[in-house]
């Protein structure tokens, strides 16, 4: 990942930027290329949310065009892609750990990077999908952690290159070995947790992850399975 990359200053969303170089008739981007910004004014987050870029903080998209062995990017796959990039992130940091699907958090639930996975789909396959990271490195917002905090000599550059190593790996691990890496890794799992879902809140215990990444959620009523939504854990 990242043979092809691209250094810009200010952009609105690096997410956008790469859509940008994939449509290039010209020359355009090839699967696993990626555009690192300085600055964003537009950076987005998951579900709709801003997602600050400031100075110390690391913003990139990565280009996918494919899945696993060169397979096209189908449904079941990109559910795990996310959790195999939490996987990459978490690693490549080598502190904090992961709340479903991909918030790498610190110990204390502060947020020390956010995934985006933006995938153009058209019935169960996807064209592309573009992978954002915002990775906190020196700097946080408000209430966030950044990586100094935890590793003094982890530098931008340093983190952007493992990033994209660990990204290489695990994008094409197979399926069991991302499941177990994630659960290695895990913040979520054994918790109380309230979880938005496009259905309504849900309030149980975080019990496992199923094949696809889905999250199960044992409630009073029974064992949900969520394959979207937004996870708090309670007690943080
Ligand atoms: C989240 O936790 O909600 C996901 C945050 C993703 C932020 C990154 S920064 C690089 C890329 N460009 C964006 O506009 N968003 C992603």
């Amino acid at each position: 990942m990242g043979a092809a990359l691209r250094y810009l200053g200010t952009v609105g969303s690096t997410q956008d930027e790469v859509r940008a170089w994939a449509d290039d008739p010209h020359a355009p981007a090839p699967h696993g290329a990626a555009v690192v910004a300085e600055r964003q004014t537009q950076g987005r987050g998951r579900r709709g949310r801003a997602w600050a870029t400031m100075h110390g903080t690391l913003a990139f998209s990565v280009l996918l065009r494919q899945g696993p062995g060169g397979a096209p990017l189908t449904l079941p796959e990109l559910g795990l892609l996310p959790l195999a990039a939490g996987v990459a992130v978490q690693r490549a940091a080598g502190v904090g750990g992961l709340k479903w699907p991909n918030d790498l958090l610190t110990g204390d639930g502060r947020k020390l990077a956010g995934i985006l996975l933006e995938a153009d789909l058209r019935g169960e396959e996807a064209r592309r999908a573009v992978l954002g990271i915002g990775l906190n490195v020196s700097a946080a917002p408000d209430g966030a952690a950044h990586l100094r905090e935890f590793a003094p000599d982890l530098t931008r550059a340093g983190v952007l290159g493992a990033v994209l190593r660990e990204l290489h790996t695990w994008l094409s691990a197979p399926p069991d070995e991302v499941l177990r890496a994630w659960r290695a890794a895990n913040l979520t799992l054994g918790r109380p947790v309230r979880v938005q879902t496009p259905a309504g809140p849900l309030e149980g215990v975080a019990t496992d992850l199923d094949a696809r990444g889905s999250l199960l959620v044992q409630t009073p009523g029974g064992l949900h399975t969520v394959s979207a939504g937004d996870v708090q854990l309670i007690g943080q």
